[in-house]
Formats: structure tokens, C-alpha cells, sequence
């Protein structure tokens, strides 16, 4: 039986590129836009969460969404990743519209979500298994993508543990192979590293280039950590009410906030207030939240 072959002949073009491997893939490799959004826009009532949004990122680049809780990444995230409708305004990712052509969209992507994706009752390989069939990969081809998959993010040793007694850091990374099996050409990643500690936080900086230097994908990520930003992405967005309101390289993004300005100072600048500024009353539940959420992640 003949199945997945879409998905393969997609990994195909990305494998037969003569350069993968080549660190020239470090960086965007031409301004060819592989998401496009025009005035994409969603609402919840009468709250406006993204407005009138236009983006180009570049095949190849990773690009980070900053942003203080509820500036809208999230809701962007839902809707380039077909999950949520937009109330106006269109994007297109590979060239596919995310509303007319869904399914083929959801062919050339993978997503791990803010919240939990992997099931603490099975082992690392069973998730990988069920994750294989979700995306349609080939039957024949299953055990040694799997296989690839877990070298590739360091649990070779734990495969056959439950998820449950892995580690904050190791789900994380169990994740993003699961939704990677199916060699997506944009993988979207959901604030990959919160609550994770400093070094399992740098591991997954680690798998996420290793990734990018293996298949050459383009890399949407949200993150509220502003090194994790500066470390890994080529350009980032800042997004405030549910727009954005500056993007750049780090160093256009300090040169914008004004000579001799950090990552920080821009920042504060253009997100409307420090980090901080979320612990205060009126979202300290979203803290809270994201914090029980993460400890969650390990039981
Ligand atoms: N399903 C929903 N129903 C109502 N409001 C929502 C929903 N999802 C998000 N919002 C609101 O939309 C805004 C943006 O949220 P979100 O995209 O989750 O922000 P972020 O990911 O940047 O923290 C927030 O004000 C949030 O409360
Ligand atoms: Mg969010």
C-alpha cells in the first residue's frame, strides 16, 4: 500500500538539496517568504487578539515571536498552524492558504504546543509510534525515522522508559521529535522551553539547531525568554496587542530602541513594560498558570 507519499516526496526535496548539511543553511538562504500573512486578523468578542498582522518569514530562518502574556503569539500560532480560524485577512504557508487549503498546510508542518502533547502512560518510543501514524509516514520507514529521531534529540537511552519519569527537558525534547517524524518544512514550537531549568532550557537550544542543520527547516518560535531569542533566532518579532511592532536582527531590533540600547531596553520599549510586569495583580494568574503548567509537564 502506497501511503504518506506526499509527505515523502516532500522530505524528498528537502533531503535531495546538494547543500543540507552546509552551514550556509544557518542562515535564510534567499528572501523567498515561506509564510506570508496579509491583515490576518482574530478576534474573541470584542477583543481584538491579532490586528491586521502582515509577516514574511524566510525559508530557512528562525524567527522568534516576543511578546508579554496576551500579546497575541499564541493566537497566531493557532491560526498559521490551521487550529483556529482568523476572523479576517489570509496567510499562506508554502504557498498554501491556511483556510482554503488546511489540509495541505497541515501536511508541511509540525507543531508543539504550549501545552503537554506527549502521553506520560506510554514510552518515548510508543509516542513516536503514534505520532508516525498521525502524520502518515510509511509504514517501512517508521522504525528508522523513529530511530533517527530519537539520536537526533539525545533519548536513544530512554526510549523505552515511561514519559512519565522523564524529565521536564526530555518531554520537551520527546516533543519536538514527535513532531518533526514527518520532516516538516516549517515547524512552529510554542514557548519550547518554560519552566525547564538553565541546562535542560540550553539542551533544547541544542536539538532546535541541530533540527534547523538537519533539514533545513524554517523555525517559528514564541518564547518570553529574551537570551533564548537572542541565542537562536535570525530575526525576531515583537508583538504588542496583538501586532507587531518591530522586527529585526537583535542588533537592528537595539539600534531601533535607540543607540547603545540592549535587547532588553528594546524590549520594555516596544512589548509596552518589562517582563516584570506581567507578575503584577491583574496577570498573575496567567503567571501562575504557565508555572503549574510547567511542573505539570514532569509528573
Ligand atoms: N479562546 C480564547 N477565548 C477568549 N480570549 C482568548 C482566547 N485565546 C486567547 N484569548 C485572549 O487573546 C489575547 C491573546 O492571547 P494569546 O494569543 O494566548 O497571547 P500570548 O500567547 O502572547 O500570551 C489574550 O488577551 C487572551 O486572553
Ligand atoms: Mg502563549
Amino acid at each position: 500500500m502506497i501511503c504518506g507519499y506526499i509527505a515523502e516526496s516532500d522530505a524528498e526535496k528537502i533531503f535531495s538539496m546538494p547543500d543540507r548539511n552546509n552551514a550556509t543553511l544557518l542562515r535564510p538562504q534567499s528572501a523567498e517568504a515561506i509564510i506570508r500573512t496579509s491583515a490576518l486578523t482574530r478576534n474573541f468578542g470584542t477583543l481584538v487578539a491579532v490586528d491586521r498582522l502582515d509577516l514574511e518569514v524566510f525559508r530557512g530562518e528562525v524567527f522568534g515571536l516576543l511578546g508579554r502574556n496576551g500579546a497575541g503569539k499564541s493566537t497566531l500560532i493557532k491560526m498559521l498552524t490551521t487550529l483556529l480560524p482568523p476572523s479576517a485577512g489570509t496567510a499562506q504557508i508554502a504557498g498554501f492558504d491556511i483556510a482554503a487549503k488546511a489540509a495541505d498546510v497541515r501536511r508541511v508542518i509540525g507543531y508543539v504546543p504550549q501545552a503537554l502533547s506527549a502521553d506520560g502512560d506510554l514510552t518515548g518510543y510508543e509516542n513516536l509510534l503514534v505520532f508516525a501514524r498521525l502524520y502518515d509516514v510509511p509504514p517501512r520507514e517508521r522504525s528508522a525515522r523513529i530511530q533517527d529521531a530519537l539520536v537526533l534529540m539525545g533519548l536513544a537511552d530512554s526510549a523505552h522508559r515511561l514519559v512519565k519519569e522523564y524529565s521536564g527537558g526530555m518531554i520537551r525534547r520527546l516533543e519536538i521529535a514527535q513532531s518533526t517524524l514527518h520532516w516538516p518544512r516549517v515547524l512552529f514550537l510554542d514557548e519550547p522551553t518554560v519552566g525547564l531549568d538553565p541546562v535542560a532550557r540550553r539542551d533544547v537550544w541544542g536539538m532546535i539547531g541541530q533540527l534547523r542543520q538537519r533539514y533545513g527547516s524554517t523555525i517559528v518560535l514564541t518564547t518570553h525568554y529574551l537570551e533564548e531569542a537572542a541565542e537562536l533566532c535570525d530575526r525576531i518579532g515583537i508583538m504588542n496587542k496583538g501586532r507587531i511592532v518591530v522586527i529585526g536582527t537583535v542588533a537592528e531590533l537595539e539600534d531601533k530602541a535607540g543607540g547603545g540600547s540592549t535587547l532588553d531596553e528594546a524590549f520594555a520599549k516596544y512589548a509596552g513594560g518589562t517582563l516584570e510586569a506581567d507578575l503584577t495583580v491583574g496577570t498573575a494568574y496567567a503567571a501562575t498558570s504557565l508555572t503549574r503548567r510547567a511542573a505539570d509537564r514532569t509528573r
